[in-house]
C-alpha cells in the first residue's frame, strides 16, 4: 500500500487567509510538489485525501462508487435548504428516483424540448443593449435560469415567481458558503437567526412552486413540458410522486442546472470575445448550418462551436471539484481509505494535466475538433462519471450551444478585459465578465 504524501493542519491553518479567497492555488502547490494524490489534514479533525489522477477518480465515481456516498456539504448542509432531491438525496431514495426522472432528459424527450428553450433564450437575449459593455455573467445567469423555468413551467406566467425564486436561490447559496467557509462562526449564524431566516425563504420558494403545480393541475392541458414529464412519471406500483418530493427535485433542477451553465457560458463567450478571427470562423459554421432551425442534429454541423464550449469547461470546469465520503475501509489504486475519509477529486486540476494535456494553461479553440472522445474520455469530466453522473448533461449542451449561437449570428463580441478572474464557490464562477455587443446588421450597413 502506498504512503501517500502528507499536507499537516498546520500548514493548511497557515494559509488559511488566501484558502478562503482562493483554495485552488494552494491546491495546486500541493499536487506539483506532492504529486496526483496527497492526504491533508483539514483543522476540526477532518482527514481528506485530494486526487487528480484519471485512475483514482474512475475507480471512485465508477468501478467502487458503492464505497462512497456524497460528502454532508450536499447531503446535509445543502439538503436543509433545497431538499432531498436527486443531487443531494443517497442509497435507495436516490436510485428510486433517478429511475423515475432520467426519460425526462432522454433524447427523445429533449427535442419536445428545444422550441421551449430558443424561445427563452431568444428573450432573454433581447435585453441586450447593443454597444456598451455589459456583464455577461449576469445575463447567462438569468438566461440559464429562465431556460430551466420555462422547461418546466412552459404554460405559466412565471415571470414574478421565479424572479422571486432566483432571488432565494441565490440568497440561500451565499448562507450555506459561510456556512461552510466560517464554520467556527456557526454558533452566531444559529443564534442570530439568520440561518432560520434563508430555511424561512427556502420554505417561501416551495410555496411558489407548490402553487404553480396546482395551477398547472386545475387545467387540463398538456404541456409536454419537463414538468408535465414529471408529473407524469411513476414508482414501480404504479404511484405517483408525492408534492413534497415533486418540489424537492423542481428546486435541485434550478440550482443544478442554471449556475453551472451561466458559468460554462460566459466562460466560452469570454474566449470568443477575445479573438476576432475564431469569431468569423464561428460565424461562417452557424450560418452555413441547415435552415430548418435548431433540431437535434444541429450539434453535429457546428464541430468548432461546440470545440470552445468543451476548451472552457476544460478549462474552468463548472463543478470544479467532486466530492465524496467513504462508507467503509477501501482500496483505490493501491491507497488504503479509512470509512469516514471525505474525498476530493479536482477536476480544475486533472483537466489542465501536463501528461494529459498539450500546452495545458492555453484556451485552443480548436482542441476538441480534432480529438475523437475515446482519447480524453479517462481525463476530462466536466459532467461527472459514473451513476452520479449529470442528469442534465445533454439539456445543458444542447442549450449553451443554442446560446451561443444566437449571439454569434447577430453580434460581434468584444471585450477590454485582458484576463479573466475567477471566483471559486460551490461552482467555479467568473468574476463579472464585460462584453460589449455590436450587431452585425449595423456592420454590413456600415461597410
Ligand atoms: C454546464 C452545465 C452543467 C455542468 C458542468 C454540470 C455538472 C454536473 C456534475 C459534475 C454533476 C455530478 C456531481 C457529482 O457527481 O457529485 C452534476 C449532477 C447533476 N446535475 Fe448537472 N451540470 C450542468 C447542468 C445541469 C442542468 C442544466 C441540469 C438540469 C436541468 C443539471 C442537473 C443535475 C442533477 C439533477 C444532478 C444530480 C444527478 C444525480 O446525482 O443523480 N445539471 N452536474
Amino acid at each position: 500500500m502506498k504512503d501517500l504524501p502528507h499536507v499537516s493542519a498546520f500548514k493548511v491553518l497557515r494559509n488559511a487567509g488566501r484558502i478562503l479567497k482562493n483554495p485552488l492555488p494552494f491546491h495546486q502547490e500541493n499536487f506539483d510538489k506532492l504529486g496526483d494524490t496527497f492526504r491533508i489534514s483539514i483543522p476540526g479533525d477532518v482527514q481528506a485525501f485530494f486526487s487528480r489522477s484519471p485512475e483514482v477518480v474512475k475507480q471512485i465515481l465508477q468501478k467502487k462508487h458503492r464505497y462512497y456516498s456524497k460528502s454532508k456539504l450536499q447531503t446535509k448542509d445543502l439538503a436543509k435548504y433545497i431538499g432531498k432531491g436527486l443531487l443531494t438525496a443517497e442509497g435507495n431514495h436516490w436510485r428510486t428516483h433517478r429511475k423515475m426522472i432520467q426519460p425526462a432528459f432522454h433524447l427523445k424527450n429533449l427535442k419536445t424540448l428545444l422550441g421551449i428553450m430558443h424561445k427563452a433564450i431568444q428573450e432573454e437575449l433581447q435585453r441586450i443593449t447593443p454597444n456598451k459593455e455589459l456583464d455577461v455573467f449576469e445575463l447567462m445567469g438569468d438566461l440559464a435560469f429562465q431556460v430551466v423555468a420555462k422547461s418546466l413551467f412552459s404554460s405559466n406566467d412565471i415571470r414574478e415567481p421565479m424572479a422571486r425564486l432566483k432571488q432565494i436561490t441565490e440568497d440561500n447559496q451565499k448562507m450555506l458558503i459561510r456556512e461552510m467557509r466560517q464554520p467556527y462562526f456557526k454558533w452566531w449564524f444559529n443564534g442570530s437567526g439568520k440561518i432560520r431566516n434563508e430555511l424561512n425563504k427556502a420554505q417561501a420558494a416551495r410555496d411558489i412552486l407548490d402553487k404553480l403545480i396546482e395551477e398547472r393541475l386545475a387545467n387540463d392541458q398538456k404541456s409536454t413540458d419537463l414538468l408535465d414529464m414529471l408529473l407524469e412519471s411513476e414508482y414501480e406500483d404504479g404511484s405517483k410522486m408525492p408534492r413534497k418530493q415533486l418540489i424537492d427535485e423542481l428546486l435541485i433542477l434550478f440550482a443544478a442546472g442554471h449556475e453551472t451553465t451561466a458559468n460554462a457560458l460566459s466562460f466560452t463567450l469570454y474566449f470568443i470575445a477575445k479573438d476576432a478571427n475564431l469569431q468569423e470562423r464561428l460565424y461562417k459554421e452557424v450560418t452555413s448550418m441547415d435552415a430548418q432551425g435548431f433540431g437535434m442534429e444541429a450539434l453535429k454541423q457546428i464541430p468548432l462551436l461546440q470545440s470552445c464550449i468543451n476548451e472552457a469547461m476544460r478549462l474552468y470546469p463548472p463543478a470544479y471539484f467532486i466530492d465524496r465520503t467513504a462508507l467503509e475501509d477501501n482500496e483505490v489504486a493501491g491507497i488504503q481509505l479509512k470509512k469516514g475519509t471525505v474525498v476530493l477529486l479536482s477536476m480544475y486540476e486533472l483537466h489542465r494535466h501536463k501528461d494529459f494535456w498539450d500546452k495545458p494553461d492555453s484556451f485552443i479553440a480548436d482542441r476538441f475538433v480534432h480529438m475523437e472522445p475515446k482519447t480524453y474520455a479517462g481525463h476530462y469530466f466536466p459532467f461527472g462519471a459514473g451513476p452520479r453522473m449529470c442528469i442534465g448533461n445533454a439539456f445543458a449542451t444542447y442549450e449553451m450551444a443554442m446560446a451561443v449561437m444566437e449571439l454569434i449570428k447577430n453580434y460581434t463580441l468584444s471585450t477590454s478585459m485582458d484576463t479573466i478572474e475567477i471566483n471559486p464557490m460551490i461552482s467555479l464562477k467568473p468574476k463579472a465578465v464585460r462584453l460589449r455587443f455590436t450587431p452585425r446588421k449595423n456592420l454590413s450597413t456600415d461597410a
